[in-house]
């Protein structure tokens, strides 16, 4: 069956701790640590905007996290590192098993999108630089609609946007936050869980299916 496939972008398709790297020229050894902090920091910003109707972009998310995150850890950060690591953000690489799943999964027919809260300029720009652009029929953003996941409005948009419908249109994503939103919102919801410490959150709705790695993806939407 031809499905269509939305692609959370930021956890899924791309490696937010693609900076850790760099972040160990500024805190060193605790590079791990701070970059989840910050991610988390980034996810809780874009969670009160939308429930406050306080509308920024992601990328205003992303810098006030990371300002906060620098305050948490005592460690301060000049313009010019602040401008690298936010440069960083908007290259950032994508996981290793996304070259090999995305043209499996065009090549079976599904339509594939990305489909994020960050706008769709940076979204374009992430998946160029990763070089995986053209396995997309489109780039969905929630910032055509100024809200963020997990607001239902924005899983509708996303439907509207690709014209699919609940039933057929899967949620592809490493976030639980994310795959819950889009299930309750009437989609399908597949959830990444490449490491075995993830714990999807205990709501009492389960992921659709669940796979470890993309290259799973296939064999399972078939069955
Ligand atoms: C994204 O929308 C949730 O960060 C995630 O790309």
């Amino acid at each position: 069956m031809t499905t269509t496939l939305a692609f959370d972008v930021y956890g899924t398709l791309i490696d937010t701790h693609g900076v850790v790297t760099a972040l160990q020229r500024l805190i060193g050894d605790r590079a791990q640590a701070f970059s989840q902090n910050w991610r988390d920091k980034q996810l809780e910003y874009s969670f009160r905007r939308g429930l406050m109707q306080n509308y920024q972009t992601f990328a205003v998310c992303t810098s006030q996290a990371l300002d906060f995150t620098c305050a948490y850890y005592k460690t301060p950060i000049t313009d010019d590192q602040k401008s690298e690591l936010l440069g960083l953000y908007r290259t950032l690489p994508a996981f290793d098993d996304v070259n090999e799943a995305l043209p499996i999964l065009q090549s079976a027919g599904h339509r594939l999108f990305a489909f994020s809260n960050g706008s769709a300029e940076a979204v374009e720009m992430l998946l160029r630089t990763a070089g995986i652009r053209d396995f997309f029929s489109g780039v969905v953003s929630c910032d055509e609609l100024k809200s963020f996941k997990p607001n239902p409005g924005v899983y509708s948009h996303f439907l509207r946007a690709a014209n699919a419908t609940g039933e057929t249109a899967w949620l592809i994503s490493g976030n639980p936050f994310d795959v819950i939103g889009a299930i309750s919102a009437g989609m399908r919801g597949a959830w990444v869980q490449r490491s075995k410490e993830s714990i999807f959150d205990p709501w009492g709705i389960e992921p659709t299916l669940t796979v470890n790695r993309l290259t799973e993806l296939p064999n399972k939407l078939e069955k």
